[in-house]
């Protein structure tokens, strides 16, 4: 098969290694890939919002499956175009792929088919939102951009200036661009965080390994948000019992609403959850895998992806039996010196005897090749995954694989995974 992974992550390089475990998997194309995915597979200086040139590619270069990863070509259809082009992808159209693109339609969703999540209001107009707040009288509250913003659109205002100032900037300034026509004010909530990738055809949901992110830029979650600079999975604080809950009153309950709303999702759906005090709600739903989640989830799934995959798109995935491999996975992140906001890229990296560690994995995020050699390219520069029976020594081999690499201004934090420990 010759099979077409859109993206350019780190997400996409775990994909990819893991996509090749299939010996069917004889030819990978990345569009546009980095330069670690340059070791494992061909890549296409096209890029992900491209969709009239991966259309193309595909069908000049006969591609067997295509695989679309980031939310921004699935938000913008380019599983409908490929599909209509005769191209079989992985990943929900653009109908389902709402589910992540409108924070307005994804609480509407919930509140319609009661899936639980923070309560909340939305506004189209910008006096009406900033009146609502000042009705407020316990902060804080939580301001987020209807739309797709780079992972930037939630606020968690401590106070009403801030809460002000948060829905000026994204009604007024439109700091997000469109994503900022509406806006979703909502109800703090508080307890510990957890991923879930559940994989679903429509018919059948099967949830990936658990897993944790670590979203802040700073250890002890200071700093600001960013893409994600860790993840471990499983996530310790969710227990079967947890699982057992969601699957009845989140997961199962979002597949139908789908189905019911004529949005059918096929793909990977990423539940990010929170463990109340009052039971498991819903934060937010992507309509793809997880980045830097994927780091871990992946390697720790024994059943082949491929055909999970292929599964999911014919609509036959209750004929497997999704199985992982026991133990954890902890991935950390490197970054450049200032992410998330200004950072210099163009630094060599060195990575001494990092690559041989064993149980370890270095996906690459933001590199690049320069005559051969890998350079930094971007913000989150690789996600140093290890796998172990346990999740103290996962941790231990990560990091004793991150202290063996290098480059300028290279930053990562110290404590990914200690809340689980
Ligand atoms: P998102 O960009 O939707 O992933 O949100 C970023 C982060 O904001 C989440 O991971 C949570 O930590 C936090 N967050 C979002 N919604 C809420 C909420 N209703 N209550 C508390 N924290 C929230
Ligand atoms: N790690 C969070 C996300 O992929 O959106």
């Amino acid at each position: 098969m010759k099979i077409m992974v859109i993206g350019s992550g780190g997400r996409e390089h775990a994909i990819i290694k893991k996509l090749k475990e299939n010996p069917a998997a004889e030819k990978i194309y990345a569009l546009p890939g980095n330069g670690g995915i340059a070791a494992d597979a061909e890549c296409v200086a096209i890029g992900t919002k491209d969709i009239d040139a991966q259309v193309k590619f595909a069908v000049e270069n006969g591609v067997d499956f295509a695989v679309v990863a980031p939310d921004d070509p699935l938000v913008l259809g380019a599983v409908d175009a490929l599909e209509a082009h005769g191209v079989p992808c992985f990943g929900p159209d653009k109908k389902a792929a709402i589910i992540e693109g409108s924070k307005v339609f994804s609480k509407q969703l919930m509140k319609k088919y009661s899936i639980p999540t923070a309560a909340y209001e939305v506004f189209e107009n910008e006096d009406e939102a900033l009146g609502y707040l000042d009705s407020l009288s316990s902060f804080p509250v939580v301001i987020k951009a209807d739309g797709l913003a780079l992972g930037k659109g939630v606020i968690i205002a401590e106070d009403m200036m801030q809460a002000k100032a948060a829905v000026h900037s994204m009604m007024s300034e439109r700091v997000f661009g469109q994503s900022g026509a509406r806006v979703v004010v909502e109800e703090f909530l508080t307890g510990p965080e957890v991923s879930v990738l559940a994989l679903t055809d429509g018919k059948t949901v099967v949830p990936l390994s658990s897993s944790m992110d670590h979203k802040r830029a700073l250890d002890g979650d200071k700093g600001l948000n960013t893409g994600g600079m860790g993840t471990i999975a499983p996530n310790p604080f969710y227990t079967d019992e947890i699982a057992a809950e969601c699957m009845k009153k989140i997961f199962i309950p979002t597949m139908n609403a789908m189905n019911a709303e004529g949005r059918t999702f096929k793909g990977c759906l990423y539940f990010g959850l929170m463990l109340t005090p009052n039971g498991a709600r819903v934060i937010e739903y992507n309509c793809r895998f997880g980045d830097p989640e994927t780091q871990v989830v992946l390697p720790l799934l024994k059943t082949d992806l491929l055909t999970l995959m292929l599964a999911v798109r014919e609509g036959r995935l209750s004929e497997y039996n999704v199985e992982n491999r026991s133990g954890a996975a902890a991935c950390v992140i490197m970054a450049s010196g200032g992410y998330p906001q200004k950072y210099a890229t163009g630094f060599p990296i060195s990575f001494g005897e990092a690559e041989n560690s064993a149980d370890v994995t270095i996906y690459h995020a933001g590199t690049r090749l320069e005559n051969g050699a890998v350079v930094t390219s971007g913000g989150r520069i690789l996600g140093v995954t290890a796998l172990a029976k346990t999740l103290p020594e996962a941790l231990e081999k990560s990091y004793a694989a991150v202290g063996k690499i290098s480059f300028d201004g290279a930053f990562y934090r110290r404590d990914i995974g200690r809340k689980g420990l």
